[in-house]
């Protein structure tokens, strides 16, 4: 430290040859709102944490950095403007009016922005591009709309939707699934919608040509029917074998039991979902268990085989940083009573988001601190953090690239042995974010045909040329039980046609209400039992092939 003071003093001497007081003034905006009931994007959670990084860094870097952060917050701006409505993108007009000013060393400072919940990201690395600042963003990041040559955004959220989007990605191209049926639940938490979205956009853009069917459902109001997910699944088994649900875990474990009393959990089908590892710490996102002490354990048990699912590791603490955590923690809580006089438990703090909004300032301190002539040029500056691992107190964070946070990402799937889900592929965090097994899931995968295909071998609708021999041969025995079936087959049909109308009409993101599931379940229940006996005589035949066309 003392060698890293004077070199910067021998630095200014050369240059200007003018001796002068070297201490870098690094200003912090930090713009959200308080309201810790809004997200776990709030201020009220990331400012304590702002503000002990700032005494720390002034600690440790003492006579070199001076940090001082302003929190900018959407509810006092409100109520300074006597309770007058702000625009939709407060964070901007905020950061704007500080970087105008509220700064007490515009000329010399360092200005860096720190985002949090509900930032505008693309309008804030535009304002950061036109002052070459840094821009940080400490929680939910998705991407940046500015285009321009600017120091690309410092994301370091622990979840980073992108991120998990692009596993998303990597997944469906390993195993070659083209064809995905996405499905995302409005009455879950918001992050899953906006996975949805992501996942929507990533595979828009991407080159491996993915066909995506979305379909938006209200998995609260279709639970309190009997067989909740039938429409959709009868939907879905049309059109894909593959599908992606986001939503609450046991809205997926009632959607799997579902999918079982239809035989579509026999292994051509496969079910992909996001969970937390951590299901304690994240109750809003469920428990990713087949075994709810309910009647259903046995049937989910089962079901939870053609189930994979897609979750970032927790880091691994020891003791000693689990205590020195703990502590930390505990003092932030203390810390935001005196800064916005509000309180809440460890349960409700959550620790990761905390632990990044911490660490965001540590790694801008020692990369300052690290370098004297970029501290005015964002551009370069950034450049220090990326494709580089930072070993922190609590947490290793790691920029890939593009600036953004990448954790270590694994597929689950269940373990017959364990009966739990285990990983079997992990995603390397090398920077290509390529796919290794490290379990071979085959033998647990039922019916023995992992990895599933794509589309059915015959088609959906059994039309494929290599399956006509087949179908000519056991078209007489088709006959017969199709003549029995004739007689159920005229009293579904006129639901049918209703049934077809109305499909038509949502063929793209409808929202399936409750009302709309009154007749259903029962039309469709008979005819996939038909169809089901069809299949057996075909042999290759998908479950719900024929019906389609009865
Ligand atoms: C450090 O920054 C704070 C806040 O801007 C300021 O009040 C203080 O005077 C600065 N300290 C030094 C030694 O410049
Ligand atoms: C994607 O589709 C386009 C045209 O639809 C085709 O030219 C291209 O080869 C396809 N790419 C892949 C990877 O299949
Ligand atoms: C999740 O379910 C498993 C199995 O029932 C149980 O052991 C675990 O405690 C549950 N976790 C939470 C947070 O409820
Ligand atoms: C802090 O909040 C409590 C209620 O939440 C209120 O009674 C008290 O007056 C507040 N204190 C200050 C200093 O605003
Ligand atoms: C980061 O790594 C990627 C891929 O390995 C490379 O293309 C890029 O140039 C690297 N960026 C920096 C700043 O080193
Ligand atoms: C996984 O195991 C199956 C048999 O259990 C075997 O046929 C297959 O080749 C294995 N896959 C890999 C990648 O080792
Ligand atoms: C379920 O599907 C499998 C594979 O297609 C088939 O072998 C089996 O007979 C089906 N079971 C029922 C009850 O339809």
């Amino acid at each position: 430290m003392i060698f890293l003071r004077q070199y910067c003093a021998i630095f200014v001497w050369s240059v200007f040859g003018i001796p002068i007081e070297c201490l870098v003034q690094v200003e912090i905006a930090c713009p959200g709102f308080v309201d810790t009931r809004r997200g776990d994007g709030a201020l009220g959670f990331s400012a304590p944490a702002f503000e002990a990084a700032v005494e720390e860094s002034n600690h440790r870097y003492s006579g070199i950095l001076n940090f001082s952060a302003v929190f900018l917050s959407e509810e006092e701006r409100t109520q300074a403007l006597d309770g007058a409505v702000l625009p939709g993108d407060a964070c901007v007009e905020l950061v704007a009016h500080w970087y105008y000013t509220q700064r007490r060393f515009p000329s010399d400072g360092v200005s860096i922005i720190m985002g949090t919940g509900q930032a505008d990201w693309t309008r804030l690395h535009e304002l950061a591009a036109n002052w070459n600042t840094l821009y940080f963003q400490t929680v939910s990041y998705v991407r940046s709309g500015y285009r321009l040559p600017a120091a690309p955004v410092l994301s370091t959220g622990p979840v980073s939707l992108l991120a998990v989007g692009q596993t998303f990605v990597n997944l469906l191209q390993f195993y070659r699934w083209r064809t995905v049926y996405l499905v995302s639940d409005l009455d879950s938490p918001g992050v899953f919608n906006g996975l949805a979205r992501q996942l929507d956009d990533l595979s828009g853009a991407d080159s491996f040509n993915f066909t995506v069917f979305r379909r938006v459902i209200k998995a609260r109001s279709l639970e309190r029917s009997r067989e909740p997910y039938g429409v959709l699944l009868d939907d879905f088994c049309k059109i894909s074998r593959v599908m992606v649900f986001f939503g609450r875990a046991n809205f997926v474990r009632r959607m799997l039991i579902d999918a079982w009393t239809r035989n579509m959990t026999n292994g051509e089908y496969v079910y992909l979902s996001w969970g937390s590892a951590d299901a304690r710490r994240h109750d809003k996102f469920g428990n990713f268990s087949w075994s709810y002490d309910d009647h259903h354990d046995e049937i989910a048990r089962r079901a939870f085989g053609s189930l994979l699912v897609i979750q970032q590791l927790e880091p691994v603490r020891n003791e000693r940083s689990l205590s020195a955590l703990a502590s930390l923690l505990a003092q932030l809580r203390q810390r935001v009573r005196k800064l916005f006089n509000i309180s809440y438990t460890e349960r409700e703090q959550p620790r990761e988001e905390v632990v990044a909004s911490y660490a965001s300032i540590i790694l801008l301190a020692q990369n300052l601190a690290s370098t004297s002539i970029y501290r005015h040029d964002a551009p370069q500056l950034a450049q220090r953090f990326l494709n580089r691992t930072f070993s922190g107190e609590f947490d290793d964070i790691y920029f890939d690239g593009s600036g953004m946070r990448r954790r270590q990402t694994a597929v689950l799937h269940l373990s017959e042995r364990a009966e739990q889900l285990e990983m079997f592929l992990l995603e390397s965090t090398d920077g290509n974010s390529e796919l290794q097994e490290v379990r071979n899931i085959s033998r647990d995968w039922p019916g023995n045909s992992w990895p599933p295909r794509n589309e059915p071998l015959c088609g959906y609708n059994n039309e494929r040329a290599v399956c006509q021999k087949l179908v000519l041969g056991s078209f007489i025995a088709e006959l017969t039980v199709s003549c029995l079936g004739c007689v159920l087959l005229v009293g579904t049909f006129t639901g049918h046609r209703l049934l077809r109308i109305h499909r038509i009409q949502y063929e793209t993101g409808w929202v399936l209400e409750h009302q709309h599931l009154r007749i259903r379940p029962i039309l469709l229940t008979s005819a996939c039992h038909l169809s089901s006996a069809s299949a057996n005589i075909h042999g290759e035949a998908s479950v719900c092939d024929t019906h389609a066309e009865a």
